[in-house]
């Protein structure tokens, strides 16, 4: 087991200011993420998900409290954390290898060709290297998305409802992969996702949030053995657990059936 990417965060509480009005997004939020682990947060809408995990890759620098990488407070945007977001966000006049190589830093011409093409295999791209991002499919841009943000070997990966827009049988497609490629870099990742059977395939722990502002409401473990059976008892029941804590405390009169 790897023993960096290790986050702790501590009593962080984030306000913005709009229109003069004061918004509470996050209310002392703990959470203390271990090496390697994979942790999936889910809440409603709007419960500040984005914006813990734009705390943590350090687009936000203004908000209580500490978040530490390793030991070390964290101050700003860094290599050391990268974030894939629900849209792909590439360059469009850019092909793959170039949107991927973008943000390598600190390397020679060459390496730099290495360390794009060993990431474009780590995803299932190769073949794909000169395509433009209008020639790949949702789940193939989503792909590129993932190998640019390992390219300069983050302690964590963070992603925002990284599969979001694609359709159920792709996404299933891509929890294998995203569960392969976390297990092959050895890291640690933060995923924020609606879909409590994402969160469940693929997580350690889910972190349930509480509606704004967003609160810590639960830790649930995830102690199903790897690769995970959608189909099994031992996964519904899990699901039903999920659920219960998320309903306890929405005001919504939301109901399921498993
Ligand atoms: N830059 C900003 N300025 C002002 N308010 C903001 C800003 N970013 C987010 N907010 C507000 O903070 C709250 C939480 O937003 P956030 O995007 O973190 O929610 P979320 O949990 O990710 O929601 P969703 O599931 O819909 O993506 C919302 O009320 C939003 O309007
Ligand atoms: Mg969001």
């Amino acid at each position: 087991m790897k023993n960096t990417g290790t986050l702790s965060v501590k009593n962080v509480s984030k306000k913005f200011c709009v229109h003069d009005n004061e918004i509470h997004v996050l209310d002392n939020i703990n959470l203390a993420v271990k090496a390697g682990e994979f942790i999936s947060i889910i809440g409603l809408s709007g419960c500040g998900k984005t914006t813990l995990l734009r705390l943590i890759v350090g687009l936000e620098s203004d908000y209580e409290g500490d978040i530490l990488l390793d030991g070390r407070k964290l101050n700003g945007p860094s290599l050391d954390r990268g974030i894939v977001f629900q849209d792909h966000r590439l360059f469009p006049w850019l092909t793959v290898e170039k949107n991927v190589g973008l943000g390598i830093v600190g390397k020679s011409e060459t390496e730099k060709k290495e360390i794009i093409s060993s990431h474009i295999e780590l995803v299932g791209l190769k073949g794909f290297e000169k395509s433009y991002p209008y020639q790949l499919s949702g789940g193939m841009s989503q792909r590129a998305a993932i190998a640019r943000s390992l390219v300069n070997q983050p302690e964590i990966l963070l992603l925002d409802e990284p599969l979001g827009a694609l359709d159920a049988l792709t996404r299933m497609y891509m929890h294998q992969e995203l569960e392969r490629i976390w297990k092959k870099e050895n890291i640690t990742m933060i995923m924020v996702t609606h879909d409590v059977e994402e969160a469940l395939y693929l997580s350690d722990k889910i972190v349930v949030m509480s509606a704004r502002p967003g609160k810590l409401q639960k830790i649930i473990p995830v102690p199903l053995a790897r690769p995970r059976d959608r189909a099994s008892v031992e996964f519904a029941e899990m699901k039903e657990k999920v659920l219960e804590e998320f309903m306890l405390h929405t005001e919504h009169n939301f109901t399921y059936t498993i």
